[in-house]
């Protein structure tokens, strides 16, 4: 089986999954299925895509405000099912799971006040941000707020932290001497996933966290603010949770789906629930808080594009230094029903086109609640789909920027991603005569002579996780982004504000929907190939490439310690072998695909199996350190960072940060653990290539 996923949470993608499941279901005079059939029907399936169409379902999925958990919420997942059922899926359904989620108080909302000596406030920010043009009217925007804050109402000095990052930590404490117990800290977004800098804030001992998009970060240059143009407006603030979750899903049920009789833990022992308050604001309140700020002048690096001196405190200049800041935190934790949406097309060669294998359609609830509805499902059917499930495509937001494709998925997709590009029209003007690959390949050229177009490894921050860093079933995400070469903010200026309507989109982002429909194309191609193709096209000599990079990456960030490495005995000649004994094994298994009969139907399913089971051969069931359910030991998001990937994170994480280890000998152990662990599993893996005895 193959999975794709759509979320309801966003809203640019759910018309790709509509788009798509409408096609697979297409009546056809055919009853067998040839290779050139195949390709005819994966020509229909691409060109039936239609920028009209896609146009129409945004429309229609972005009018009203459908925060998880809310019967609005509901109703899309219904008219989903009702759908899909008319497409002509052969089953779909509403499954629901009863999981942890987080509001603000209607009665009580959530701001932050300056207080003088007397207790008045002096300032408060904002309750909501301003509405958009046009939707003045729609109630229930929910206003911004850190989702899953602790209650609170801390009040006290301000300590300014830049990023709030694990290095800008590192300076304030260990460079500029300031210890922010009993602080209430203040950071910008942008770089990495807020939950990381809430970690980071309540590691360092702070009271509450407030995060504050900057102009620096949230506005492009020479572009308005919306609507207008597609920059953040100064009272545009960032929503999102701040849960540590390491994969967990649901809080209370980690490890197990969120049923109505599952054990549910306390509040207290919740998985990665912060226990500060925090909460998010725009660039306009964020001003008046940092204006008066004392303490030293930051390096430039710590400076941003407001009017004010970024002094890092703690708290106001002496002019002001009786006034405080507090945190009135409300927001709730409450075990709320959600909804994923599960539709199938069973896979076989049937009379009327089929593909050979069963798709399986999710619209995830809950994603930016931590991933819940499709941590949980996967939990659910975890038995299941380590037996069977073939890979996994991820469908969040498909826009992110105007410039080119941006790809995202594990090693033994690579091949097909390139050969799919190439087969797909670039969408944008002026290019009618070039592919998606030559178009991306073109905009792609700024990290040196590079032969094919870059592809990332994947982060997390999206639904993909629990199936490919959990599970092992080999994943992928395409989307449309930014030139990251001259574009310097963060994701994409409005995120996760009031002004992500559909109108910018369609005014900005894009007018024809054809960037959206290419998106749309590779998606849904990456599943027709990966559901029809008889061997499974998934490309075993990339995955030894990828790891003799990563190897040669890890060992050179170790060999920066020579001396450690030399008395403590740090090797990495095992993961150096093993990673020799996977090359030859996947050189020796693609060979033997080119003499592979492919009459024998057995003969076939032996490579496919191997070739299904390769990604599952890199899980250690007893997950990386610290962070059970991460169990991939080629890939994690980095500890630092949920957004971006780590490869090989077991070692990267011993050696992070090891010089000012209390107890070198102890750390320098466990990089060697760490090796070893990968070396032992990367020659496993190996031998699961090898013909079977
Ligand atoms: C495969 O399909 C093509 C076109 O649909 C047809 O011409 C050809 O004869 C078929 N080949 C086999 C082996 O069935
Ligand atoms: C919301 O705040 C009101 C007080 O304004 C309080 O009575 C109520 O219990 C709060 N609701 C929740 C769910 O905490
Ligand atoms: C801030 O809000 C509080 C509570 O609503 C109110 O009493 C106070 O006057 C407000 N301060 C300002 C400056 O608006
Ligand atoms: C910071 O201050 C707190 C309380 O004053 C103290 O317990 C803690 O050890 C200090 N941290 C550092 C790194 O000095
Ligand atoms: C920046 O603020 C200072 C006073 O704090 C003011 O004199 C100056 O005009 C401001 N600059 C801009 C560009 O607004
Ligand atoms: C890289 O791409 C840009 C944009 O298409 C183009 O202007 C530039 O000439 C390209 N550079 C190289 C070295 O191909
Ligand atoms: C690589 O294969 C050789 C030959 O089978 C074996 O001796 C060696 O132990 C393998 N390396 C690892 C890390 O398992
Ligand atoms: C660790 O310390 C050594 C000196 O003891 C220095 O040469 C090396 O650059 C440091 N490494 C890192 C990553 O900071």
């Amino acid at each position: 089986m193959v999975l794709i996923s759509c979320l309801t949470a966003c809203t640019v993608c759910v018309h790709m999954c509509l788009s798509v499941a409408g096609w697979f279901v297409k009546p056809t005079n055919s009853n067998t299925a040839n290779n050139s059939d195949s390709s005819k029907y994966l020509r229909e399936f691409l060109d039936e895509m239609q920028p009209d169409k896609i146009r129409e379902h945004l429309r229609k999925f972005t009018r009203l405000p459908h925060l998880a958990g809310t019967e609005q919420n509901l109703r899309y997942a219904e008219q989903i099912r009702q759908e899909w059922l008319q497409f002509g899926l052969d089953s779909v359904e509403l499954v629901p799971y009863d999981v942890l989620l987080s509001y603000p108080n209607k009665s009580q909302p959530n701001y932050i006040t300056i207080v003088d000596q007397l207790g008045n406030e002096v300032f408060n920010t904002s309750l909501a941000e301003p509405p958009p043009e046009g939707y003045e009217d729609v109630s229930d925007i929910v206003p911004p707020y850190s989702a899953f804050s602790a209650k609170g109402q801390p009040e006290g000095d301000l300590v300014y932290v830049n990023y709030g990052r694990t290095e800008d930590f590192f300076q304030l404490e260990r460079e500029m001497g300031i210890n922010v117990t009993g602080k209430i800290v203040i950071v910008r977004y942008g770089k990495i996933f807020r939950g990381n800098k809430v970690k980071n804030a309540i590691l360092a001992g702070a009271k509450g966290i407030i995060m504050f998009s900057d102009p620096a970060d949230y506005c492009a240059i020479g572009v308005q603010p919306y609507p207008d143009g597609w920059n953040l407006p100064s009272g545009g603030a960032q929503r999102g949770n701040v849960l540590n979750l390491n994969g967990a899903g649901d809080p209370l049920t980690p490890g197990y789906p969120a049923k109505e009789y599952t054990y549910r833990f306390s509040l207290e022992d919740g998985v990665g629930l912060p226990k500060i308050p925090v909460h998010p604001i725009g660039y306009l309140d964020a001003f008046h808080l940092l204006k008066n700020m004392g303490g030293e002048i930051p390096p430039n690096n710590w400076k941003g594009a407001l009017n004010v001196s970024y002094r890092i405190g703690p708290g106001f200049t002496d002019d002001f230094k009786i006034q405080k800041v507090r945190m009135n935190i409300h927001t709730d934790n409450r075990v709320t029903r959600i909804y994923n949406v599960i539709g199938r097309i069973r896979g076989a060669l049937e009379p009327g086109w089929r593909p050979r294998r069963t798709i399986i359609f999710a619209s995830w609830d809950a994603e930016e609640f931590g991933l819940l509805g499709s941590t949980e499902w996967a939990e659910d059917n975890a038995k299941l789909l380590q037996e069977r499930a073939v890979a996994y495509i991820n469908a969040d937001s498909a826009i992110e920027g105007m410039y080119t494709l941006r790809v995202d998925c594990t090693p033994s997709l690579h091949t097909l991603v390139y050969d799919l590009t190439k087969q797909l029209p670039s969408p944008e003007e002026g290019e009618e005569e070039i592919s998606l690959y030559d178009s991306w390949h073109k905009r792609d050229n700024w990290t040196n002579d590079r032969d094919a177009p870059r592809i990332s490894k994947l982060g997390s921050g999206s639904d993909f996780e629990a199936y490919f860093i959990r599970l092992g079933i080999a994943a992928g995400r395409a989307r449309y982004t930014k030139n990251k070469q001259t574009e310097r903010y963060s994701s994409y200026p409005v995120y996760h504000s009031v002004y992500e309507t559909f109108e910018i989109v369609e005014k900005f982002y894009d007018p024809s929907f054809k960037r959206l429909r290419a998106v749309a194309q590779v998606r849904g191609g990456l599943i027709f190939l990966l559901a029809d193709s008889q061997l499974l096209p998934l490309d075993v000599n990339q995955y030894a490439d990828s790891l003799r990079k990563y190897t040669q990456s890890i060992a050179q960030l170790a060999q920066k310690h020579p001396e450690e490495m030399e008395t403590y005995k740090v090797s990495f000649d095992a993961l150096f072998s093993a990673v020799e004994n996977f090359t030859v094994a996947s050189r020796d298994f693609h060979e033997r695909l080119h003499t592979l009969n492919r009459e024998d139907p057995l003969q076939v399913r032996i490579v496919n199996d191997q070739l299904m089971y390769l990604e599952r051969a890199f899980i250690d069931p007893l997950g990386l350190p610290g962070r059970p359910f991460y169990r991939h030991v080629i890939f994690a998001p980095s500890s630092h960072n949920k957004y971006v990937g780590e490869s090989f994170p077991g070692i990267y994480d011993a050696l992070f940060d090891i010089n000012d280890s209390a107890y070198p000998q102890k750390a320098w152990e466990e990089v060697k653990h760490q090796i070893s662990i990968a070396a032992f599993t990367i020659h496993a893996a190996a031998m699961t290539l090898t013909p079977p005895a």
